[in-house]
């Protein structure tokens, strides 16, 4: 998968997708993160891409202009299949989207400062609108990294054991069951017995109850889901 994005801060994303599991997913070249700079498409020599919104009101729009020189210039060279754009007013992103999303093999993601973006471009370029969360960030950078994180340990091939991320909270609407590693007992606490038991089919039946209480308690509008 080929993910380009587009951005006034580039610095914010240098560090996100250089470890663990993302920069493994780069080495073995199933993942591709190109991060551009907007301001290479500035309108001026003074590196301008933002200016004031009509109307009135403080804080500065993000332009037209550079916007869609880069979608187009970018867009030469690769067909993507969605041009996604993250702002607070989008649809929440959630593990069906990261499913959804993990199947694509090339995405333009906008960043946007500021008061955001035209609308223009919003209206004519983006394919798609996501928000990670009702709360407003200083930027999408911190959005997209959340987003190509959470797609990019879907790709197969990406997670060592290929099978654990259909195991994720999340993925059939339920959270994880508790997990536990060595020793046995810690000060007086104990790993529940049937973790120790070897019985394949009892483990299975107990993770599956758990989750399901564990979901009941912290987060029963998923079990309402489809
Ligand atoms: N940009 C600013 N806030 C955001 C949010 N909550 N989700 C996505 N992009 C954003």
């Amino acid at each position: 998968m080929n993910i380009h994005i587009i951005s006034v801060v580039p610095e914010l994303l240098e560090s996100p997708f250089s470890h663990s599991i993302m920069k493994r997913a780069a080495e073995k070249g199933l993942l591709n993160v190109t991060v551009h700079h907007l301001r290479k498409w500035a309108v001026n020599e003074y590196g301008m891409v933002d200016d004031y919104q009509f109307g009135g009101g403080a804080g500065m729009v993000m332009m037209c202009e550079p916007l869609v020189k880069a979608i187009e210039e970018l867009s030469t060279e690769t067909n993507f299949d969605e041009i996604i754009y993250f702002t607070p007013d989008g649809n929440r992103f959630d593990q069906p989207t990261a499913n959804e999303l993990s199947l694509k093999g090339n995405l333009l993601l906008i960043c946007g400062h500021y008061k955001g973006i035209d609308q223009r471009v919003r209206d004519h370029f983006v394919t798609r609108e996501i928000s990670i969360g009702d709360y407003v960030l200083s930027g999408g950078e911190l959005a997209a990294a959340v987003v190509v994180d959470a797609i990019g340990r879907l790709i197969p091939g990406v997670l060592n054991d290929e099978t654990s991320a259909l195991f994720d909270s999340f993925q059939d609407n339920l959270l994880a069951p508790p997990v536990y590693t060595r020793p046995e007992v810690y000060r007086d606490w104990k790993v529940p017995d049937v973790l120790l038991s070897g019985n394949h089919k009892l483990i299975e039946e107990w993770r599956y109850e758990q989750a399901l209480h564990r979901t009941k308690e912290k987060r029963p509008d998923l079990l309402d889901r489809e």
